[in-house]
Parts: structure tokens; C-alpha cells; sequence
């Protein structure tokens, strides 16, 4: 059977296909995480701030000595509200000037706020840097003292810091903990979908150009390969995945599994027409081939009856997607198009 096809029964999935792919996915390609990954950590707001529509909140979660850093964003009105869990790559930070400036094309926040949703800003340098070497860095070095070659790295580490927001908004009365979206662009992108496989209580996964080891199928990946992807950044996945370097068709998964494995829950994938590294079609494949696991729950999956349009969104599914025109970017009209496929299925989660 080709790993393309998606030929499971609901049962069979459930009970034993479901935790065989997640477990493939640990082992090859995004690392296992070591036992104390499950540890609580303390929070701590460290600032409070009340603006006419919204709080914004400096937290800090601890881990043994480590401090990391995250900001929340509460609309003043609609409580308790569905949230978003934004993972902040170190590189948007810089570039987008945050949190000194809080809008931004990346982050309409007045946007957010107006539509009811609660935003929480995940600092991901503080869990883990991203540059060569960054597996030893921060959370990764105090929680992994012996590195193996299916051990986490990067990414994992990431997707684990957006879980642990999670379990403080759960705490919060503000925010509806059933509606919390993670997202993310690129390899934030790429960390969200991974935080919604290795994490069920995130009702959506939105991917903004995740691209290779995201949302696009490795075979036939027509931008990125997983070799490029090993070489320049051999920090982000486990060691075990340089074995699929020039053999994307040996590896016992694909990226559509990925998705697969947010369903029953929410997933939405958008891509740009100008971003040939991240390769858009194979996005979109991965999404049509996904598909098939929602229908194991009498879900439909994505739904797209016509040739691809760009900039427009096809929502009906529980997979949305849509293709910006234009370049790799997160921009206002892709949050739109988010904000409203959560706003629509919200009242269905
Ligand atoms: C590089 C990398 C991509 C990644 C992107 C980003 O282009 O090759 O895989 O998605 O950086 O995160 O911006």
C-alpha cells in the first residue's frame, strides 16, 4: 500500500494506526521527547497593561532555572473567549519588533481583539535558539542530558513551549480552553502542526507556508528538499532524519499523516503563489489526501470542488485552505480568512 493513501478504519485508526504514525513522525523525524517534557512549570505575570479593548500580559513560565516568556492579549469584552497560541520564531521578533510593536502584518492584534479572540504571543527563543547547536540550548539542555539519534530538537521544543500556554490559559476563566488555536508561519508554521499532532486539546492547527516538514508532502516536493532542510538547519528535527536525505521516498510517513493526525479537530493551510520553496501544490495534496481521516468521523475534510482560485478560502471542511498571491508572508487577508474559518467553526467544536 502506498503511504500516500489514507486506508484505515476508524477503529484500527483509534486504537493502534493513529499512535504508529505519531510515533514514526517522533522517531524519524520531529525527536522524542524525554519524560519531563510532562513536568508542570510555574507562571508568573511579571506585567499588567489595560488598554481601552484589551489587557496585555508579560508572563513568564519557569522550569527549573530557566525563565521563558510569553505575552497575552485578553479582548475586555467577550469572555471567556477562544484564543490563538502564536509561535513567535526568533527571526519575526527581530524583524517585527515585538513586544515593543504590537501591530504588525504578522500580527493584526486590533484585528484579533475586535473579532473576541484572545492572542498569546509564544517567545520561542527562550525554549530554544535557532542556529546550529540550538538542541543544547535552554529548555533542550536542562531537560536532555543524553542526546540519541530519535532524540527532540528545536522545533518539538517549540511545539511543547505553545502546550505549555496552553495549560495556562486552561487556568484561566478569561478564555475559553475548548477554542484555542495554535498557529504559526514557516517553521512556526511547521511547530504549530506538529503541536497539534503531539497535542489534542488545540481545537485547530493554522499553517501559514510551512512548507518542507510542515504542510507540504515530502515525495515529489517540488521546492525544499528534506536534505536541504537537514543541512542548513540540522538543529530543528532528530538526527534520525538525515537517513531520508535524497530518499524522501523511504520515509514510513508523509506530511499529509501530519495533518491526519489533528483530526477529528480543526486544520487550516495557507500558501503563497510566489513561495516555490515551500512548495504549494504539495501543500494542497497534503490536505486532499488528509482528508480521508476526517471522513473516518463522518467529517468532511477539505472541500474544493474546483480548480484551485487564489485568495480565496475554502472553509466549508474541517481543513481550510487557501493560496495568497504574493510572496512567503503571513499578511492581513490570511488572518482574515483564519479569523473567520475559526469563527464559523468554533460554534461546531
Ligand atoms: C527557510 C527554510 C524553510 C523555512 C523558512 C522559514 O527558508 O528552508 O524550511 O520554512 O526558512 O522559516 O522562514
Amino acid at each position: 500500500m502506498s503511504i500516500l493513501n489514507f486506508n484505515y478504519n476508524k477503529y484500527s485508526w483509534e486504537e493502534s494506526e493513529r499512535k504508529k504514525v505519531l510515533a514514526l513522525f517522533e522517531n524519524y523525524i520531529y525527536g522524542v521527547r524525554p519524560p519531563e517534557s510532562l513536568e508542570r512549570f510555574v507562571y508568573q505575570i511579571l506585567d499588567e497593561e489595560i488598554f481601552p479593548n484589551f489587557i496585555k500580559r508579560h508572563l513568564q513560565m519557569t522550569y527549573q532555572d530557566l525563565n521563558m516568556n510569553f505575552y497575552l492579549f485578553l479582548p475586555r469584552k467577550n469572555k471567556p473567549c477562544p484564543a490563538f497560541v502564536f509561535i513567535m520564531h526568533p527571526a519575526q521578533e527581530k524583524h517585527y519588533n515585538f513586544p515593543k510593536k504590537l501591530e504588525s502584518e504578522i500580527i493584526p492584534l486590533s484585528m484579533i481583539i475586535k473579532e473576541g479572540f484572545a492572542l498569546a504571543v509564544l517567545i520561542t527563543n527562550d525554549i530554544a535558539k535557532d542556529e546550529i547547536g540550538g538542541e543544547k540550548s535552554n529548555l533542550l539542555a536542562i531537560m536532555d542530558k543524553k542526546r540519541e539519534p530519535n532524540s527532540w530538537k528545536v522545533i518539538s521544543a517549540w511545539a511543547l513551549g505553545a502546550s505549555k500556554v496552553l495549560d495556562y490559559l486552561e487556568t484561566l476563566p478569561e478564555i475559553d480552553s475548548k477554542k484555542v488555536a495554535t498557529i504559526g508561519h514557516s517553521r512556526g508554521g511547521k511547530t504549530a502542526l506538529w503541536a497539534g499532532a503531539t497535542d489534542s486539546r488545540f481545537a485547530l492547527a493554522i499553517s501559514s507556508c510551512s512548507g518542507n516538514t510542515g504542510a507540504a508532502l515530502s515525495r515529489g516536493n517540488t521546492g525544499e528538499t528534506v536534505k536541504d532542510i537537514n543541512e542548513r538547519f540540522p538543529h530543528w528535527f532528530c538526527d534520525n532524519y538525515k537517513m531520508f536525505n535524497e530518499r524522501e521516498n523511504s520515509l514510513p510517513v508523509d506530511q499529509h499523516l501530519l495533518i491526519a493526525l489533528q483530526a477529528p479537530r480543526l486544520c487550516y493551510v495557507s500558501s503563497a503563489t510566489e513561495d516555490e520553496w515551500a512548495d504549494p501544490d504539495g501543500e494542497l495534496l497534503a490536505c486532499k489526501l488528509a482528508s480521508k481521516a476526517y471522513e473516518l468521523y463522518k467529517e468532511q475534510g477539505l472541500l474544493m470542488s474546483e480548480p484551485l482560485k487564489a485568495d480565496y478560502s475554502y472553509s466549508e471542511g474541517h481543513i481550510g485552505y487557501h493560496r495568497h498571491t504574493g510572496k512567503h508572508l503571513i499578511t492581513h487577508q490570511d488572518w482574515e480568512f483564519y479569523l473567520s474559518f475559526f469563527k464559523k467553526k468554533v460554534s461546531q467544536v
